[in-house]
């Protein structure tokens, strides 16, 4: 919400009051004085007017965890463990994913309460990519990684996926970079070979490694550094 709403809103000022607070710099978000009535007060925002806290701001929140294989990427399930029951933290109604992975997928995966910044994460027009390590059941051919550059065509929502970098590893393993993340996307792109994709494993996340020393099942708060790579 914009700033000067959010003051004005307060049943302590009115319009013309908040407007000269601003000019009077006596307005203060996270520390920073403010006089811009368009500057953004979040949920996670300090704001301070003179020295007495108007509001005191959330504390943001961010984990890393290593997903094990057999548990849903879901706030709730009536059959299986979530991701969420492996984090052991206050307020967990409060927290989301910020992009699924399949059941039986491991590795990293997102956890915050940050609603903007998991957008940023997920949303495809950011073209982050997500780096998987792949096992298959096939061999994997050389005539995979031209396909995946070209795109393939998801039928269901109409589409061609974006250009996706293939290294092959092995005989039957590859690492996979691709900029969306559709439903099943990498099972359905190995499947266009009719490959079927035994093992896979989310390794990175734009600049966001998973922590090699994170057991599966493990997790832990983002650095302030991380949070800032996204
Ligand atoms: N692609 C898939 O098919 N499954 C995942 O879990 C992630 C990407």
């Amino acid at each position: 919400m914009r700033v000067d709403r959010f003051l004005s809103n307060l049943p302590c000022f009115n319009r013309k009051q908040v407007r000269l607070l601003l000019a009077e710099k006596r307005v203060r978000i996270d520390g920073a004085v403010i006089s811009d009535p368009h500057a953004e007060v979040r949920e996670f925002s300090r704001v301070e007017v003179d020295s007495e806290i108007l509001q005191a701001g959330k504390p943001v929140r961010h984990y890393m965890l290593h997903k094990p294989p057999g548990c849903v990427s879901a706030t709730s399930d009536p059959q299986h463990p979530t991701v969420l029951d492996l984090i052991h933290e206050p307020d967990k109604d409060d927290l989301h994913i910020a992009g699924r992975l399949d059941f039986n997928t491991t590795g990293l995966m997102l956890i915050t309460n940050d609603g903007s910044w998991s957008r940023r994460l997920t949303q495809p027009q950011t073209k982050l990519p997500k780096v998987y390590y792949v096992e298959t059941e096939q061999l994997i051919g050389p005539q995979y990684a031209q396909k995946f550059t070209e795109g393939l065509y998801f039928a269901f929502e109409d589409l061609t996926t974006l250009p996706a970098d293939l290294v092959v590893l092995g005989p039957r393993s590859a690492r996979l970079s691709i900029v969306e993340g559709r439903y099943h996307q990498v099972k359905r792109m190995f499947g266009y070979f009719d490959n079927k994709v035994l093992r896979l494993h989310r390794e990175r996340m734009g600049a966001l490694v998973l922590d090699d020393s994170l057991k599966p099942g493990e997790y832990r708060p983002l650095t302030a550094q991380e949070i800032e790579m996204i």
